[in-house]
């Protein structure tokens, strides 16, 4: 047999590898506290699961979708308007997606030639690179540095570089740094992809995962940025519904309908019941989406204080389900620590370099473990005696 070139830029992802080491020792009845992973452990609210109980259950709803249903398009159009003050078109401006996952593993295909420039943040949540990997595209790192607040530099990108990208993938609330980012740095971004002629996808997965009383918007918010890009974003996070699969891409009509000519070439749509799930979701009573928030605001404080007594130190995040801590220091790589930490505590995060050559040096802990599983996580690391140096 043979097999494509494509796949040889793929190793196996490190999620699976985390995942066996889990499996292994939880058949060895060993404990296992589990933050590698960012799959959230709180459900979605009773109206979201009664609406899919509800439709699923009508037998007429198993025909294949083909498109978005017209009442969660509205839904989706209306959540922008009050949630961010975005006017979307339904039937232009919003396509539906199987998780956004699905979408940033495709969406390079509709809009990039083999071989072109794409822009991607380092350290970045993989499939930013990896959905253009699979498109044929050249991938160039933008660094989110600390010492930048993890702000991507746009004077750092060489000029020839910038003329000749095609695409950029840029996301605050950011995946893994926790970083967010100013109005001033939306401006720049529009500014510089006007100026170079390049789509801006902007992933807002953690817009409602903002702590402290504080809050962030949309892209498409900014004057501009329906001209250069579309956002993404998820009901994974904000409303528990990661299993169910649904985000959406928003914003510029032309790439808007490209990825849907691409979509409806791959897939028949989205089961219905999900669909109407959404809608409840979206229109309903949006009190459970402050408790979520609360909810990993506490489990912040308990990790980042806990293991703060225990002298691991790390800052405590504004916004997103992670924390990004530094590796002690005796230890050489993340991925050292990390097998360290799951053989001799128990715990399983993801090491830094999981999201590039720029993550070395931090691991990623998400908070997707209950306020006990926490403290117990925090026990065993002490116990463990692993922060002292050996
Ligand atoms: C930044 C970011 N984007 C997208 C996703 C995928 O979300 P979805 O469940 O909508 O596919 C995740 C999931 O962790 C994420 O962290």
């Amino acid at each position: 047999m043979k097999f494509s070139r494509r796949m040889d830029c793929f190793g196996e992802g490190i999620f699976t590898t985390l995942a066996e080491i889990r499996s292994k020792r939880i058949a060895a009845g060993e404990p296992v506290i589990d933050l590698s992973i960012g799959a959230p452990n709180i459900p979605p609210a009773d109206h979201i699961r009664k609406a899919l109980c509800e439709a699923a259950a009508d037998e007429k709803n198993y025909v294949y979708a083909i498109s978005d249903r017209p009442e969660l398009l509205e839904a989706v159009a209306g959540w922008y308007d009050r949630r961010y003050g975005v006017k979307l078109n339904p039937e232009t401006e919003i396509c539906s997606l199987l998780g956004s996952q699905e979408g940033l593993a495709h969406i390079a295909l509709s809009v990039i030639d083999e071989g072109d420039m794409v822009l991607v943040p380092a350290p970045c949540y993989p499939i930013f690179g990896d959905g253009p990997k699979i498109a044929g595209g050249r991938i160039w790192h933008m660094e989110q540095k600390k010492e930048n607040d993890y702000l991507i530099q746009f004077s750092e990108i060489p000029e020839e570089v910038a003329r000749k990208a095609r695409l950029m993938v840029v996301s605050y609330p950011n995946n893994p740094t926790t970083a967010m980012a100013p109005d001033s740095f939306y401006e720049e971004l529009i500014a510089f992809a006007r100026k170079y002629d390049i789509i801006v996808i902007h992933d807002n997965a953690y817009s409602e995962l903002v702590f402290d009383g504080a809050s962030c918007g949309s892209f498409l918010n900014f004057p501009g940025a329906k001209e250069v890009g579309v956002e993404f974003n998820s009901l994974s996070k904000t409303y528990g519904m990661a299993g169910a699969r649904i985000g959406f891409c928003l914003g510029n009509e032309q790439v808007v309908s490209r990825l849907k000519l691409l979509k409806s070439n791959m897939d028949y749509g989205m089961f219905l019941p999900i669909q109407m799930a959404a809608v409840a979701a979206l229109t309903g009573d949006q009190s459970c989406v402050e408790t979520t928030r609360k909810a990993y605001e506490r489990r912040r404080d308990l990790l980042c204080e806990g293991f703060d007594r225990i002298g691991w130190h790390m800052e405590k995040p504004k916004a997103t389900m992670f924390v990004w801590a530094p590796i002690p220091e005796h230890y050489a790589t993340s991925q050292e620590f990390v097998m360290d930490l799951v053989e001799k505590a128990g715990v399983i995060v993801t090491p830094g370099s999981a999201f590039g050559a720029c993550g070395e040096g931090f691991v990623r802990l998400a908070l997707v473990q209950d306020e006990e599983a926490i403290e117990r996580a925090v026990a065993a690391v002490d116990q463990s005696g692993i922060l002292k140096k050996r």
